[in-house]
């Protein structure tokens, strides 16, 4: 089974203590996935969380924009085979490490089964230094993004309110429930006038999951639109450092603390999330 094939913790062996395993995904483009994936990570990293981001973009990765990181290598050097995941990891902020994605220069159709296998073995080389891997996947329902998520722990989805964005994402649980995949799936609401319109999206999505998937999608969070996120990009740094006392960070820092508790299943981690809070104030 190909969820099996691309298991981390299966490749790790069960013997050796295995990273949690993010994917960030969508089904649209532009609903502010590489910007949480940077966000939460350094929210996981400042709280001493060993992090390791991973750009899973293999055609238009734009991580190192956000997180203002120049490397000469990317992950469709690890692809074709000719540097290990060791030598392009990128120093990002608060420890944070980075693999960043393929360029417009390096772009990649879609990888084989194969290929996504030998690169999920090179990351699980990286997990016994690593407790949490994040993985910013592209936008779209192809093979190897819908891959990445089956590999993950746990899966967040990004919407916005927009019905193209929400129809987009329930087609991205829809693949995923399809084809059987176990883990916890939570939503994140981003670009809301106000949390109530973020809840109410929420619970649209996972009222429809439920009636028509008859699965249950976890609320993650909201994140208002807000100016200061699109400041953050321009002077490409993450709102949580450029911002560190604003709301979207501080609603950033929830959502960290909600999707990295070492159970994917239990509810928020208490002292996570207060370092977390501490470090922002
Ligand atoms: N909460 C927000 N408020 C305002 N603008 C946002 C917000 N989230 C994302 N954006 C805008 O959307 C753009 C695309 O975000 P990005 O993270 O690159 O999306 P994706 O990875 O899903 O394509 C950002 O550059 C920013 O301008
Ligand atoms: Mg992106």
């Amino acid at each position: 089974m190909a969820n099996q094939a691309l298991n981390l913790h299966a490749l790790a062996g069960a013997s050796r203590p295995a990273a949690t395993v993010l994917a960030i995904t969508s089904g649209k483009g532009g609903v502010g996935k590489t910007n949480i994936a940077a966000n939460l990570a350094v929210c996981l990293a400042a709280a001493n969380r060993r992090v390791l981001l991973l750009d899973a973009d293999l055609s238009l990765g734009n991580l190192d924009l956000v997180l203002d990181i120049h490397s000469k290598y990317n992950i469709s050097h690890v692809i074709s085979g000719r540097k290990s995941m060791e030598e392009i990891v990128q120093a990002g902020p608060k420890g944070l490490r980075v693999v960043c994605g393929a360029s417009g220069l390096d772009r990649l159709a879609d990888i084989s089964e194969g290929e996504q296998h030998r690169l999920m073995e090179h990351l699980c080389q990286l997990q016994q230094e690593t407790d949490t891997i994040l993985i910013d996947t592209a936008a779209g329902i192809s093979r190897s993004v819908v891959g990445f998520c089956l590999a993950a722990d746990r899966v967040l989805v990004v919407t916005t309110p927009e019905a193209t964005a929400m129809a987009d994402s329930y087609g991205m649980i829809k693949v995923l429930v399809r084809k059987g995949y176990g883990g916890p799936i939570s939503l994140v609401v981003n670009m809301a006038r106000s949390a109530a319109e973020g809840k109410q999206t929420y619970q649209r999505m996972a009222h429809v999951a439920q009636r028509f998937l008859q699965t249950n999608v976890y609320y993650a969070g909201t994140l208002l639109k807000d100016e200061r996120l699109c400041a953050a990009v321009r002077s490409r740094t993450p709102v949580v450092l450029a911002y560190p006392k604003s709301e979207i960070s501080t609603s950033l820092a929830a959502i960290a603390a909600r999707v990295a508790g070492t159970r994917p299943r239990g509810g928020v981690d208490d002292s996570f999330f207060r370092r977390v809070i501490r470090w922002l104030n």
